[in-house]
């Protein structure tokens, strides 16, 4: 899930919001003591970021484009359950999927044990950590998508753009992609209503002041059964990567930006860039 939905359904701007937003806090104390607050990514919130997975989106069809010029292995960084993992695989290509959280990588595993042999046997899962991995090996194509760069803070960001030069291959290329606002005088917290796959209705709350260094987002069911029973509620603040401050932390680690390409209309919310690096000569 790219967890970047446009549409917003409900807005507010006020200088008063809580670090989560006024919204959300809202929403959480009308829920009371049913809430299990839980990270996105961890054995509560996997299942429903992996529900909320879309593969057909402008990201993904831009990196499956992108790696086409250059046969070979490809390394898929922060892969969770897959998003990117099996349409690449799906192309005939061998793929390395490389992520954190062991209950993301068991979706994924799961996925895989429902793909055909020949997919699967493409495949090889990694648990490790993005900013300090040692795989032995080198790929044309080192992925970083679903602007997952700013899960990591700048000595971290500093550690993966060692590992990733260790890691690619003679003339390899580092796709990453970064998310900025592109509506500078739209709303501090908006929520949006999306369907899971399972056909499960989730409110989606953002938090991202424009200017912000960090942006929270809170995922709630839309409707919580009318009892006592508690509601799963998943959230995290992600840090906002400024972009030109972020090419020259590239350049200044020995990764040129060789091009970079708008993914989204320039004035959206979720304004994202696709940026693809090579190592300097
Ligand atoms: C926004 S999700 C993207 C997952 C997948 N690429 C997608 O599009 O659905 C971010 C992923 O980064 C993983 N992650 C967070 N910190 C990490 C780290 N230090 N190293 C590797 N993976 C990490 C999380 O477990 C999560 O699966």
């Amino acid at each position: 899930m790219p967890l970047t939905t446009a549409a917003a359904t409900t807005t507010v701007n006020a200088a008063t919001t809580t670090a989560g937003g006024v919204l959300a806090a809202r929403r959480t104390a009308e829920l009371g003591d049913r809430v299990r607050v839980c990270g996105l990514y961890d054995a509560l919130g996997a299942p429903l970021y992996h529900d909320l997975a879309t593969y057909d989106d402008p990201e993904t069809r831009a990196l499956l484009t992108a790696v086409r010029t250059t046969p070979g292995p490809l390394l898929d960084l922060a892969a969770g359950s897959g998003r990117f993992t099996l349409p690449l695989l799906a192309t005939g290509r061998e793929v390395t999927a490389l992520d954190l959280s062991t209950d993301m990588l068991a979706l994924l595993r799961t996925q895989l044990d429902r793909a055909p042999a020949s997919m699967r046997a493409r495949c090889t899962v990694v648990q490790g950590d993005m900013s300090r991995f040692d795989l032995g090996r080198s790929f044309p194509h080192i992925l970083l998508g679903t602007t997952s760069l700013s899960l990591l803070d700048e000595d971290g960001r500093a550690a993966l753009y060692r590992s990733v030069l260790a890691h690619l291959a003679e003339g390899g290329r580092f796709l990453l992609t970064v998310l900025e606002r592109g509506d500078a005088d739209g709303p501090d917290e908006t929520v949006v209503r999306a369907t899971g796959a399972g056909g499960t209705v989730y409110e989606l709350y953002e938090h991202w002041p424009a200017g912000a260094d960090s942006r929270t987002v809170t995922l709630f069911p839309a409707d919580p059964p009318q009892d006592d029973s508690p509601v799963t509620v998943c959230t995290d603040r992600v840090a906002v990567l400024d972009l030109p401050r972020l090419e020259e932390e590239l350049a200044a680690s020995g990764l040129t930006v060789t091009s970079r390409r708008l993914l989204s209309p320039p004035d959206e919310r979720h304004r994202v860039t696709l940026l693809t690096t090579e190592a300097s000569r």
